[in-house]
């Protein structure tokens, strides 16, 4: 593919053109830029409504970069891996300017690729370990929230980085097109280059299409069944099935909220003053309140590993026993107006069943999160 045939089309490009990239890697090429927008919009601006777009091109680009490397193992001639990876001489021979043109990667470009799907792959394994440690989602739900908290700042950290190779690799590709008096953009969009005298030229290896599903296959199976083996795992630290006591004595007025949002102390303060509960008479005989209670305690939030438990752990001294007044609870939900919870059909930021429509688990999954329509008339 890499070099011209004359028999492939009848508009043969003139004899001073050369095909360079070829269609999988043009394609692949802007798709990963289409993801990776995307991804670093949605990751610092979306917030967690828009976590599922978030994931949904994440994994696109994994998968993206997954494939392309492997055509850098089959591909044609540009394609490789082989044909565009050089030693640091070559790489200082090209930063000083005393290497000729290169029509594939150059040497230094070559590292930038290498770079930029490090870090899409990095960023893939610390996204996905900050779900199942943060959210008990997918394959590292059984990670911890721990390690789910570390892979989210190192995620972000990555995303940065990611950003700035972006603008290296940017800056790189005007900079060799104002030194070559080409358009390398455009080049990624047709796969064409002038062919100059003194080029490096691509080797003139042919790809092999079946290798290149067969090598494709494998990756696609060990990823399979390594997510099968981790998602398999047992997941430490979930929340209790609702008791069926809590479940009708607390529900009258609100929904039943988790054991889990809050912690013991909080409980048994709250269920010591039922006959003055924020304002209303929930007091219950003695061997319920006492039933009640010692569940509660019992699945609090120390026994506990999502993030309500961990985010609710810290009450505020002049309201125990209320989830809406942790700190926790306003910083995640500070960017929200309070208008927004006193509107119909939720009337009070305690409803969060209305937001969270697992909110009867406790987990508090961000995939799950639905803002009612507004019904005010
Ligand atoms: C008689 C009605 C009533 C009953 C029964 C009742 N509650 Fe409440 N509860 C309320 C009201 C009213 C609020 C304040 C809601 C708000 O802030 O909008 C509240 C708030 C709460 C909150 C704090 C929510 C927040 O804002 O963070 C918790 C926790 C809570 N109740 C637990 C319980 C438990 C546990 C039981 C069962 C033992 C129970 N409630 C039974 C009326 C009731
Ligand atoms: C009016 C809708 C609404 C109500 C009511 C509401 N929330 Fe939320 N909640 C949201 C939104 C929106 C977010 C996402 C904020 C963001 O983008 O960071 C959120 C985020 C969260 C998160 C973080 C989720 C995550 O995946 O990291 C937790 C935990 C949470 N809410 C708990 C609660 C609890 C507990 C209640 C009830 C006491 C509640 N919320 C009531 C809308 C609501």
């Amino acid at each position: 593919m890499s070099t011209p045939d004359p028999a492939q089309s009848s508009s043969m490009p003139p004899a001073s053109t050369l095909k360079v990239w070829d269609r999988f890697v043009r394609l692949s090429h802007w798709v990963l830029v289409g993801c990776l927008a995307v991804a670093l919009l949605s990751g610092f601006f979306g917030g967690l409504p828009r976590l599922a777009l978030h994931l949904s091109v994440g994994i696109a680009a994994l998968i993206t970069v997954l494939l392309r490397i492997v055509w850098g193992f089959t591909g044609p001639g540009s394609a490789r891996f082989s044909d565009f990876l050089r030693g640091p001489a070559a790489i200082i021979a090209h930063v000083r300017g005393r290497d000729g043109r290169h029509l594939g990667h150059n040497p230094l470009g070559a590292l930038m690729v290498l770079g930029l799907w490090t870090a899409v792959l990095a960023l893939a394994v610390t996204g996905g370990l900050a779900l199942g440690g943060l959210y008990k989602i997918g394959p590292f739900a059984a990670g911890g929230f721990a390690l789910g908290h570390l892979s989210r700042d190192i995620h972000e950290l990555l995303a940065f980085a990611l950003m700035a190779m972006v603008i290296a690799h940017l800056g790189g590709v005007v900079f060799e097109s104002q030194r070559n008096r080409e358009n390398l953009a455009a080049a990624m969009v047709t796969g064409k280059k002038q062919n100059r005298d003194g080029d490096h030229l691509p080797s003139s290896t042919q790809a092999k299409l079946p290798a290149s599903l067969a090598l494709a296959l494998v990756v696609a199976v060990i990823a399979v069944t390594s997510y099968g083996t981790l998602a398999g795992r047992p997941v430490a630290g979930l929340p209790g099935a609702m008791d069926q006591t809590v479940a009708e004595e607390c529900s009258a007025c609100h929904m039943a909220f988790p054991a889990s949002l809050l912690p013991a102390e909080a409980w048994t303060s709250l269920v010591t003053s039922l006959d003055q509960h924020f304002g209303e008479d929930a007091s219950l005989d003695e061997a319920t309140t006492a039933l009640i209670a010692a569940w509660l305690v019992a699945h609090a939030s120390q026994t506990a590993d999502t993030l309500p438990a961990h985010a609710f752990a810290q009450s505020d001294p002049q309201a125990v026993g209320q989830i809406t007044a942790t700190p926790g609870w306003k910083a995640i939900h500070a960017d929200m107006p309070p208008e927004q919870f006193a509107r119909a059909p939720i009337y009070t930021a305690a409803n969060c069943a209305a937001c969270h429509k697992d909110a009867e688990t406790g987990l508090f999954s961000p995939l799950a999160i639905a803002l009612p329509k507004d019904k005010t008339p």
